[in-house]
């Protein structure tokens, strides 16, 4: 097995290993350290038969958890789902690339998954990376007087924020009353690692817990600013087929690229694994 940088910001590239089979502990120790130490993790050229088998893969880092949007996941597999071109939302049907805002997976309930794993099938010939934020890093570049402003701060997650611009996939009504606000930390201190990492996100962070709208709103933006405009906190990811992909929920943020030809087919495997409690 090889462990490589994929740049210098964050990210590791993975060759010689068969996710299918049996890890022997050194392996998958080394495996698991790689993913705390670089956030995000690709393992090149792996070969599922089936989504289960890519379950089983994933089971390496931990326990898959049941995904929360019905409408995209397996009806045999609930842990895993599709990522593909031919998304559609379940609403008005109309054909949608999902996530290309920047966020953490499911923050908006209470324990989100620690981590989320991508596996691609088919690929575009060109464009569909996914952007990373390195948010241990976006922490650490903040100035002295924001990092106290903010040490002991909650936000309000919520998937029914209003938002203005882009929107994020619907859900049922159904889906809506079992999604209620929940509270995380704004500097989320790794339960692994120990490392303090930024958390929140624009997509799903909705207010800062006691403080008044308007301040609320200037801090949580100077947040975003800070994390999401500067490149030299990102990581972009190439896609090739084969590429089985894991990255920390709690300490990164993700967006994708809707830059690719809507003729050509993509498609992965995602499943996400089951995190703990925030605080
Ligand atoms: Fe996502």
């Amino acid at each position: 097995m090889k462990i490589e940088p994929l740049s210098k910001v964050m990210g590791a590239e993975v060759t010689g290993v068969n996710l299918n089979g049996p890890l022997t502990p050194a392996e998958r120790d080394q495996l698991y350290q790689a993913f705390l130490d670089h956030l995000v993790l690709c393992v090149r050229g792996q070969s599922f038969a089936d989504v289960g088998a890519f379950l089983n893969g994933a089971r390496h880092f931990g326990a898959p958890k049941i995904q929360h949007m019905e409408s995209f996941r397996f009806d045999d597999h609930p842990e895993a789902g599709v990522v593909s071109s031919e998304d559609r939302d379940v609403k008005d049907g109309k054909r949608i690339i999902r996530g290309t805002m920047f966020h953490t997976d499911e923050s908006f309930i209470a324990t989100p998954p620690k981590a989320t794993i991508l596996y691609a099938i088919d690929v575009p010939s060109r464009g569909g990376d996914t952007r990373y934020v390195n948010m241990r890093r976006a922490y650490e570049t903040l100035p002295d007087e924001t990092k106290n402003e903010i040490g002991e701060l909650t936000a309000v997650h919520y998937y029914g924020k209003k938002r203005a611009g882009r929107k994020v996939p619907s859900l049922t009504e159904a889906q809506m009353a079992e999604t209620p606000p929940v509270s995380h930390p704004v500097v989320r201190t790794h339960p692994e690692t120990g490392a303090k990492a930024l958390y929140a996100h624009e997509t799903m962070t909705d207010y800062i817990a006691g403080m008044a709208p308007e301040a609320s709103e200037s801090l949580l933006r100077r947040l975003y600013d800070h994390s999401t405009q500067n490149p030299e906190l990102q990581y972009h990811h190439q896609w090739r087929s084969g590429d089985f992909v894991i990255w920390d929920n709690r300490a990164t943020l993700h967006a994708a690229t809707a830059d690719y030809d809507a003729h050509e087919k993509r498609l992965l495997y995602r499943t996400m694994l089951k995190g703990a409690a925030t605080h």
